[in-house]
């Protein structure tokens, strides 16, 4: 920031330094304190801002990315968008390969922020042509001069995490964090910021956050590829058909699994408990938070940290919809909260 002005330079250097929110309704009954680290708050609206102003800076010292270069990235959407944005301020061309699981919204966010983007099947092979991380790298190949972020297989997504997320945890909490619960996908946001918060506490618990139809909770426990533990499912940017290599599967204690339905009512229910205004995945870590709270995970003297991806205004056409909800069924069955009718005045 200039001198003795309140100005930024751009927008790249509002990116991290997001706040830790208390929890107060949504975890009431559970022992302990709950507290969100809200990362809708970056310019970007999401975690992903670190991860590509991180790498894609680490390349420009390197000397791999120069002016007018193209970066190119398979994305369920938001690395995508922060990708783009960091490229539009920076001059570099951006092109995504994105899965066909992504909102219409999404895409047309990345296209708004100048991106070129290939939309690509969600239920193909990791190896098969079609797949976006097969589409990448066929793009990267025939780019001359192109980058390829690959945050999946990167292990500069962890240390993103590992110099930006994992301090400022350790800062706000005045070291007294005692558990992060965190969505894992690339696992680069759980496996960075653990890192860094169990070399000052070894003994702080890390517990991520997996999808029934994603194999990574099987992988933890057994170190067995399970591809019969692999099937669709709704939540975008958490669990895994593969195993990433950018997740420290050591650093991680434990996994837990979260529903399509609970994670999305749970979701709706921040909003109207917390006034958190946050996406699918926020849902589906509160959801884990619910389900370690019954088993008695947490005491009186836990300090709990859950992350919050990003912002809720990227699912309007899903999980904040109630259009969307009625057509997977998640009104019909046990949750309480239900559609909110609206009145039409003439
Ligand atoms: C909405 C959302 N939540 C959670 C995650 C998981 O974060 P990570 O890839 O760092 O494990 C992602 C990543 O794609 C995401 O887009």
């Amino acid at each position: 920031m200039k001198e003795d002005l309140q100005v930024y330079d751009n927008v790249l250097q509002l990116i991290g330094n997001t706040p830790l929110i208390q929890l107060n309704k949504i975890t009431q009954e559970f022992k302990g304190e709950f507290f969100a680290k809200v990362e809708a708050f970056n310019p970007g609206h999401s975690a992903k801002d670190r991860i590509a102003l991180y790498i894609i800076e680490e390349a420009e010292r390197k000397g791999i990315l120069k002016p007018g270069s193209t970066i190119i990235e398979t994305t369920s959407g938001n690395t995508g968008f922060s990708i783009a944005m960091v490229s539009v301020i920076k001059g570099y061309e951006c092109i995504l390969a994105v899965s066909s699981k992504a909102s219409n919204d999404k895409i047309d966010m990345l296209k708004t922020m100048g991106a070129k983007v290939y939309v690509c099947p969600a239920h193909v092979s990791a190896d098969d042509p079609r797949s976006y991380y097969q589409v990448a790298k066929r793009l990267h190949s025939e780019t001359k001069g192109s980058v390829y972020i690959n945050q999946y297989f990167n292990e500069l997504n962890i240390d993103a995490h590992f110099n930006s997320t994992g301090p400022e945890i350790w800062k706000q909490t005045e070291g007294k964090i005692t558990h992060l619960v965190a969505c894992s996908g690339t696992g680069g946001t759980i496996s960075g910021t653990a890192r860094y918060l169990k070399q000052q506490n070894p003994e702080m618990k890390v517990i991520g956050i997996d999808a029934y139809g994603s194999v990574l909770k099987k992988y933890h426990e057994t170190k067995e590829f399970d591809s019969g533990e692999i099937y669709p499912y709704r939540i975008e940017g958490l669990g895994k058909n593969l195993i990433p290599s950018a997740t420290d599967f050591e650093i991680i204690d434990r996994f837990v699994k979260v529903s399509d339905e609970d994670s999305a009512h749970t979701a709706r229910e921040l909003a109207k408990t917390e006034g958190l205004f946050v996406g699918y995945t926020s849902g589906a870590a509160t959801q884990g938070l619910k389900q370690l709270a019954e088993e008695g995970e947490f005491d009186e003297n836990s300090n709990v940290v859950v992350i919050f991806p990003d912002h809720g205004s990227r699912y309007m056409g899903k999980v904040f919809s109630d259009d969307w909800m009625e057509e997977q069924g998640f009104f019909d069955t046990k949750n309480e909260i239900e559609a909110q009718p609206i009145e039409f005045i003439k």
